[in-house]
């Protein structure tokens, strides 16, 4: 078991029959995807609701029905990867650009358990690059409005062409080098016109499970 696979198989233990439960997207979700479908293939019984297009796919093919996200009344716990974790559970996510929907699922849960190699763990956030949603129509001056924010901003592609999000939206990923003050940045992001979300997730998770590559955890709350 690896550093992925400990910290995923920890955190898939507080899953409780019954449960409305938000699956995260990454490699490290995947993982939990796949331990709750073990679960499940022994009689658990969960209610899923998806952050990406990606994990809906990956969940519906190891068995796990997966909901509309209005179609449950509240999440009970959400599951989820990130990009880097500071010593306040503050993170950076998005690096897979399921940022949006990932905001929207941790939001609506009651527990937002986050799952990581303990490489993640960070001082301060902001040397992995802020992944910002943004609508294409003038994006090119949203992304100067986030550079004077003091960013270098680019713009992501995939297969040579830009990345599309699932809501049909680009990603603009903001090099900060340090991100001191994540509570007060992620507003000043999120006052500009064009920008749909950032990957600042501030005070949002109740838990985070770090895992190891000898298969060990350690926990935060
Ligand atoms: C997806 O958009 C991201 O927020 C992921 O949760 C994050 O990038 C962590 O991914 P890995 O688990 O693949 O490192």
């Amino acid at each position: 078991m690896d550093a992925k696979q400990a910290a995923a198989h920890k955190a898939v233990e507080y899953i409780k029959d019954g449960m409305v439960v938000g699956l995260g997207t990454g490699s490290t979700a995947y993982w939990a995807i796949q331990y709750l479908a073990e679960r499940v293939k022994q009689g658990l019984r969960v209610t899923t609701v998806a952050t990406s297009a990606e994990t809906e796919k990956i969940a519906r093919e190891c068995g796990i029905v997966v909901e509309e996200i209005d179609s449950v009344g509240s999440i009970d716990i959400d599951i989820d990867g990130a990009d880097e974790i500071d010593a306040g559970m503050n993170l950076v996510k998005g690096g897979g650009g399921a940022l949006l929907r990932e905001k929207i699922v941790a939001a609506a849960s009651r527990e937002f358990i986050v799952i990581a190699g303990g490489n993640k763990r960070v001082d301060t956030l902001g040397k992995f690059p802020l992944p910002v949603e943004v609508i294409p129509f003038g994006w090119k001056h949203t992304a100067k409005q986030l550079a004077a924010l003091g960013c270098t901003p680019s713009l992501r592609k995939k297969d040579g062409q830009n990345f599309i999000t699932d809501s049909g939206n680009y990603i603009i990923d903001c090099h900060f080098g340090s991100i001191p003050e994540p509570a007060t940045l992620q507003q000043q992001i999120n006052n500009i016109a064009g920008v749909v979300e950032n990957g600042l997730f501030v005070k949002m998770a109740t838990r985070v499970v770090l895992g190891y590559d000898d298969g060990t955890t350690k926990e935060f709350f």
